[in-house]
């Protein structure tokens, strides 16, 4: 097959972030503050990535503003010709850090909603105080004039606050909408009794995004990541493995995905040691399920299978224990009544206590 180059990176910075969600999708074992890719190494990165294709940068973590130098990565990558979006919980910007990354020539912001009230959104986040943060720090990017996409994750406990979240997209002038309901991934697999959506709101927020795409049409884009553990069809998981996308981890290492690691068999390269060209074409990881060739049966027959690309290895691999299997997700798969069942047995949990992640390094406080 020919393969196509990738059009987004995501860069995770660092895994430090002074917010706790307990949806995560950070693994569970954490890269440490000393083993992050240094300002230099970055800015090479950068520089490869546009070579390779590259078009869209998403600086990401944990929390990428708890890096002091995120003002410096933002200017080497505008310098790689990258189109720079950061993706932040706002929790570590001032006023003067934003217009200095505006100075840098930051693109686009995209902001987390962990609620739409100080009760949800600092219960959710672990962090006192956080939600009045997070709405001055949406006022300066408004007033700085960023282009806005507000990223709201949604469970169990905060579906109902959709309406006021698309609301809020609207009120602060925000282009773009996720609603995103939380995918089990990292550290988000310990928290399915808390945080699995019942069967009832995934249809109900189906329907409300449905409305709200007729009636905001022009106005407010609404991209939408339903509750996959009660669809019928799995989601065509980073655009297809090794297609478009590729993530670098704090320490260098290049993944096809964000949870790869967790697929045992797989050893992954990093930017240290090879260049990303090399990791991304004739890598072993991104060469694992790449196409069509490595399925089997249902998927290797069915008429979706470029469609899907059979779903989510991760989540294959969480849930059946084998990667190249079907995503239980899809209504083919053996395991799609059993994955179903265990979707309504973890939305019964009531007020299953929340498992909040945890970090090394832990930093609260905005970098000057
Ligand atoms: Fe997708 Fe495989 Fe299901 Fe077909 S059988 S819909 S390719 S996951
Ligand atoms: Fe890894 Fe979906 S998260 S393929």
């Amino acid at each position: 097959m020919t393969v196509p180059h990738p059009i987004a990176m995501l860069a995770e910075l660092t895994y430090r972030c002074p917010l706790s969600c307990p949806y995560c999708s950070n693994p569970v074992e954490m890269t440490r503050q000393e083993a992050e890719l240094d300002t230099d190494t970055w800015a090479r990165v950068f520089r490869e990535a546009a070579d390779l294709g590259v078009l869209q940068l998403h600086l990401s973590g944990g929390e990428p503003a708890s890096r002091r130098d995120l003002t410096d990565l933002v200017t080497a990558a505008r310098e790689a010709g990258l189109y720079t979006n950061l993706i932040t919980s706002g929790i570590g910007l001032t006023e003067k850090r934003l217009a200095a990354l505006d100075a840098a020539g930051l693109d686009h912001v995209q902001l987390s909603l962990q609620g739409t009230n100080p009760e949800m959104a600092d219960e959710i986040g672990g962090y006192k105080g956080g939600f009045k943060r997070k709405m001055q720090v949406a006022e300066w990017i408004g007033k700085i004039g960023f282009p806005l996409t507000l990223n709201a994750v949604l469970h169990r406990r905060n579906l109902h606050q959709l309406p006021r979240a698309l609301e809020m997209a609207q009120e602060m002038g925000a282009r773009r909408i996720e609603v995103a309901t939380v995918q089990f991934h990292g550290w988000a697999l310990k928290n399915r009794d808390a945080l699995m959506p019942t069967r009832e709101q995934a249809r109900e927020a189906t329907q409300i995004v449905t409305e709200a795409r007729t009636r905001l049409k022009g106005r407010l884009v609404i991209d939408y990541v339903p509750a996959d553990y009660h669809e019928d069809y799995p989601k065509r998981c980073m655009g297809g493995w090794g297609t478009s996308g590729l993530n670098v981890i704090p320490d260098g290492t290049v993944l096809p995905c964000h949870a790869a690691q967790s697929i045992p068999h797989l050893s992954f390269e990093r930017v240290q040691d090879r260049s990303l060209s090399d990791i991304w074409y004739q890598g072993a990881a991104f060469n694992a399920y790449r196409g069509t060739d490595w399925m089997a049966e249902p998927c290797q027959s069915c008429e979706r299978k470029t469609v899907d690309f059979g779903g989510c290895r991760c989540q294959a691999m969480a849930i059946v224990g084998d990667a190249a299997a079907t995503d239980p997700v899809c209504i083919k798969s053996p395991h799609h009544g059993a994955l179903q069942a265990q979707a309504d047995t973890h939305a019964a949990q009531g007020d299953a206590p929340l498992i909040y992640r945890e970090m090394p390094g832990k930093q609260a406080e905005p970098a000057e």
